[in-house]
């Protein structure tokens, strides 16, 4: 790894490869049968640990600084992984201890950073402290860590308030001994409470316990969840909501009363002591779907988490102007906490970014053309997994859907869950399961579609125009042209072009339906062919 710059740490402008663990690399089994207790199952359709280890090497050649692995810690796998029951271990689906080490070896060998996920807000109804809390019965200290209240209404028979799931249905499930405890998502991940002290000493443990082991920083799940309103009162739901002044995509500016309370800050301040104590630059992003670009820089204050994502670069719609906005108002929202924005345009929770941009070819020049645009702006991208090679969102068909929020209450919500962005990676070969567990493999944990050989690694890697060709291309010119680069950079929109100024480099975005003449000079990369001096429709440009 080479070493930052002083006051330039390497997360700063790093490019974060997202591996959703399942769905990445499933490890080939050694001797046929796998070793003792670390193959992570070797071949049976789930990638492991062993898998990810296996393809660092392609991570390497494509050009990113780290990844970010999704939890693959002991769990009964109903959220997979977003469930924990024991932190400090590895679920022998994935392999264990000895397979992080291994992996954290090999990857720091590369060059690669390695960041892991931490899930704070709740823990599975497997874990020890929850089997403990239900033992123990109504009114004991074992309760005392999560969230168990009385319900309402006659023989409290109602939930003890109106809080939702994520998942759909109510936030609270009943006990057959009549008290409920809070779930923001499935039942399976009762909400801890953060007002008990021994919840943050235990966190403080789980981070000395990876840190210890090597990892370079943490991805925070549901960051903005820690701590609820202490009343646990209703939420109000207006029936016309007003839109939030100044928001980062005009988002309704809900009564949050389970979300983004201050409190929460405190225990990033404890824990940005603990990254700060250990040699290396070690950092921590936050998950925080949070309501404005201003409440989002508060958890990157400096003495707070290092970054956070910014959702409200994914949720653009494909227009110059909303781009520009985003990229103006993320700037200067997050420079006013002294950090770097982070950007990000898929993940394991949204539907792929060239799905959403319309699909199929139109969908997919976009996608290379945001993305292009986002390689450009200052600080830190995170890349999701497959959307190198151009992948789209699959239609699961619901026999083969296993996301809980679709599994919860299938169909309610009209949505099939997130299970389409999650499909297996194609490696190589013209069928499924496309290499994905090596030769002999099984066929994955979702099925692949029929369609994608021409999207495998292999095929892409043979063709200079593919998709991941221009991601390679992309990442090597970033380093080459943006590292420890002036990151003042400012964002126009004419028309329907975006001018993105950073430098003595121009982005040209061309979001219109009519070919626009280029700005003279260079053209570094395009994320399309260009010709004549034409920027056509969907396609973005780096002019020096
Ligand atoms: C956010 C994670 O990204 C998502 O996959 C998970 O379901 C929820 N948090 C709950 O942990």
């Amino acid at each position: 790894m080479t070493a930052p710059a002083p006051g330039h740490p390497w997360w700063r402008d790093a490019v974060v490869y997202q591996v959703y663990v399942r769905s990445f690399a499933d490890g080939l089994p050694a001797d046929g049968e796998g070793g003792e207790g670390g193959d992570g199952a070797a071949g049976d359709g789930i990638g492991d640990l062993p898998g990810i280890t296996s393809r660092l090497p392609y991570l390497r050649d494509l050009g990113v600084d780290a990844l970010w692995i999704t939890p693959f810690y002991t769990s009964p796998q109903k959220d997979h992984g977003y469930d924990v029951a024991d932190y400090t271990d590895v679920d022998p689906l994935f392999g264990s201890l000895a397979d992080v080490d291994r992996l954290l070896e090999t990857a720091h060998g590369l060059g690669l950073r390695v960041i892991v996920d931490l899930v704070p807000n709740h823990t599975s109804d497997q874990h020890a402290w929850f089997r403990e809390a239900l033992a123990a019965g109504p009114g004991s200290p074992a309760r005392a860590r999560y969230v168990f209240r009385p319900g309402r209404g006659k023989d409290g028979a109602e939930p003890p308030n109106n809080w939702h799931s994520i998942f759909g249905g109510p936030a609270w499930t009943r006990l057959p001994d009549g008290t409920w405890y809070l779930h923001l998502f499935d039942s399976s991940q009762p909400d801890l409470d953060w007002r008990n002290p021994e919840v943050g000493d235990m966190f403080e443990d789980v981070l000395r316990f990876w840190l210890d082991r090597g990892v370079d920083g943490f991805r925070v799940d549901v960051a903005h969840g820690l701590y609820k309103e202490a009343t646990l009162r209703d939420q109000k739901r207006p029936e016309k909501p007003a839109k939030a002044a100044g928001s980062m995509v005009e988002r309704v500016l809900n009564d949050e009363p389970m979300w983004d309370q201050p409190e929460v800050h405190d225990v990033y301040r404890r824990w940005r002591r603990v990254l700060d104590s250990y040699p290396g630059d070690r950092m921590a992003v936050a998950e925080a779907w949070t309501q404005t670009a201003a409440s989002m820089a508060r958890f990157i204050r400096p003495d707070e988490l290092h970054q956070a994502f910014n959702f409200g670069w994914l949720g653009t719609p494909w227009s110059a102007k909303a781009f520009a906005q985003v990229i103006n108002d993320s700037i200067a929202a997050v420079a006013a906490a002294s950090s770097a924005p982070t950007w990000v345009l898929s993940n394991h929770d949204v539907e792929r970014h060239p799905t959403r941009y319309g699909g199929g070819p139109v969908g997919l020049a976009r996608a290379r053309a945001a993305t292009l645009t986002m390689l450009a702006l200052p600080g830190s991208a995170y890349l999701y997994q497959g959307e190198e090679l151009g992948l789209e969102q699959v239609d699961v068909p619901p026999e083969a859907r296993q996301d809980p929020s679709w599994l919860r209450q299938p169909g309610a919500t009209g949505q099939p869950g997130r299970d389409g962005c999650r499909v297996p990676l194609p490696w190589s070969g013209d069928r499924p399961p496309y290499g994905f567990g090596g030769p002999a493999g099984a066929q994955p944990w979702i099925p692949q579609p029929d369609d994608w050989a021409a999207l495998s690694v292999e095929a892409e890697l043979a063709d200079p125009d593919s998709t991941l060709a221009f991601y390679r291309r992309a990442l090597a010119l970033r380093r080459a042209v943006f590292a420890g680069a002036d990151e003042t950079t400012h964002a126009v929109a004419d028309d329907d072009l975006l001018v993105v100024l950073r430098g003595d480099v121009a982005v040209v975005l061309n979001a219109s339906t009519e070919p626009a003449p280029l700005p003279a000079g260079e053209i570094l990369i395009s994320s399309g062919p260009v010709a004549d001096g034409q920027l056509p429709p969907d396609t973005a440009a780096w002019i020096r």
